[in-house]
């Protein structure tokens, strides 16, 4: 079995990994928290946080697993604010980190708790009046996201599955507030600003699935656009954004895996992958309103440790480019009508991932049924015709994420490949359509 361990995606060192958990910017650290379970077999009666933190979103130090189960249940979902102002009443004067999470009872009961940290998000005190939340009857009520709102000076939570919305002064005490009328594990709300025009507008997330674009008042959530579809690959779920990030930046990253075969996956001795960070905005578009933009965060191009930059003419004709397992590809296509073009990936005889236009059917393509395993394969695409696409496409040992258009369509999937699998071409299959610009960047 190859071995899957990404070179530069997040992965636990041991044990399973899903959703990321209490992404909080503080004291100079990205913090992410995430669902652990000490085995690589999930039991979801013996979840806890797994914890590191990054200067950069780009190097990460592991830290030990906090918040472990408990008689209120097993630790899943939640998030973790900077109460800077100790408006919880926790700390003392410089404040701290205060995490809100579901407790999972054995019963299925789901109900909010609270733990706060005052030594940066290393040791963790669970809140002795917990739950704060829902009761011994309330299923289905998890995954809570709570961040300030300026306008009105309060806290808000969002709560899924069926999205509700919560506000409090203290983050103990929380009144109910309005039900914006969409489903999702794991919902996130925040305000973006829309590129070039000095407006905000707020961008309510489906579990990463899906996004709503509208306005928010402190109170309800009014839907203006969507919900559209926020990756167009299979592998990209239960989204979470950075709370208190400089410079007013809004990143997220999601579990690169899907629940479908997420438990049947090769583990690397450990099992579960982040996908790389993206800075998010929204730009107005004809066909959507205004649509979400993903960028992989600048921070990833200090990963870049050799940079190839050959001729167009030879990085379009056929011969392997690039041989490897662990890359940036940038490109700007120049599809024909008719024509498939793009490049293969992790190719060999036998194997290949393919990403690209797809002119036959009419829009860009991510295709996996030739890429090795047969627990993930699959065929991915989305409609358009445009004369070019810029692309970046971020290779690991076991996934591949694609951004065309400046991230305005982003493709995001494992691949389980043969080691031996490892050429990177250009394919036109009429031989006509072309690239551009052609760099690629070995990553560490
Ligand atoms: C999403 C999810 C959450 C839940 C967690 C449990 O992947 O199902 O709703 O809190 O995983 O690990």
């Amino acid at each position: 079995m190859p071995d899957y361990r990404p070179l530069y995606h997040f992965a636990p060192p041991t044990g399973w990994l899903n959703d990321p958990n209490g992404l909080v910017y503080h004291a100079g650290e990205y913090h992410l928290f995430y669902q652990w379970c000490p085995d690589v077999n999930v039991d979801g009666m013996r979840m806890y946080w797994g914890h590191a933190v990054s200067r950069d979103l780009a190097r990460w130090e592991h830290l030990p697993a906090v918040l472990e189960p408990d008689a209120l249940g097993s630790i899943w979902s939640g998030c973790a604010v900077d109460d800077a102002k100790n408006t919880s009443g926790f700390f003392g004067a410089g404040g701290g980190l205060v995490a809100a999470f579901t407790h999972h009872a054995a019963s299925g009961a789901e109900r909010q708790s609270l733990a706060h940290s005052s030594d940066r998000g290393r040791t963790w005190t669970k809140f002795a009046g917990n739950p704060v939340l829902g009761d011994e009857a309330t299923r289905n009520f998890r995954d809570p996201k709570v961040f300030w709102h300026e306008q009105t000076g309060r806290w808000i939570m969002i709560v899924g599955v069926p999205h509700k919305l919560y506000a409090s002064a203290n983050l103990r005490d929380w009144t109910f507030l309005s039900a914006p009328g969409f489903s999702s594990e794991c919902p996130d709300l925040f305000p973006l600003e829309v590129e070039g025009r000095g407006e905000r507008k707020w961008l309510l997330s489906l579990g990463g699935y899906r996004y709503a674009v509208g306005r928010f008042d402190g109170t309800s959530f009014a839907a203006e656009g969507g919900p559209h579809m926020v990756d167009n690959g299979p592998d990209f779920y239960a989204t979470q954004s950075w709370e208190h990030a400089p410079d007013g930046r809004r990143v997220w990253i999601g579990w690169l895996n899907h629940w479908r075969y997420a438990r049947e996956v090769p583990d690397f001795g450990a099992r579960g992958v982040m996908s790389i960070p993206r800075e998010l905005s929204l730009q107005p578009s004809d066909e959507r309103g205004l649509r979400l933009i993903q960028r992989p965060v600048r921070e990833m191009e200090s990963l870049r440790v050799e940079t190839l930059s050959p001729a167009d003419a030879e990085a379009t004709s056929g011969r392997a480019i690039y041989r490897g397992d662990a890359y940036e590809v940038e490109a700007t296509l120049l599809p024909e009508e008719w024509d498939r073009c793009g490049f293969r990936l992790r190719a060999s005889g036998a194997q290949e991932t393919r990403v690209g236009y797809d002119g036959v059917a009419g829009g860009l393509f991510f295709d996996r049924e030739r890429s090795g395993g047969t627990l993930t394969r699959g065929y991915y695409g989305v409609l358009g015709r445009k004369k070019r696409y810029t692309l970046r496409v971020f290779v690991d040992r076991g996934s591949v994420e694609a951004f065309f258009d400046d991230g305005a369509t982003v493709f995001s999937a494992q691949i389980f490949p043969d080691a031996e699998a490892l050429d990177l071409t250009w394919f036109s299959e009429n031989g006509k359509s072309g690239a551009e610009g052609v760099r690629v960047h070995a990553l560490r």
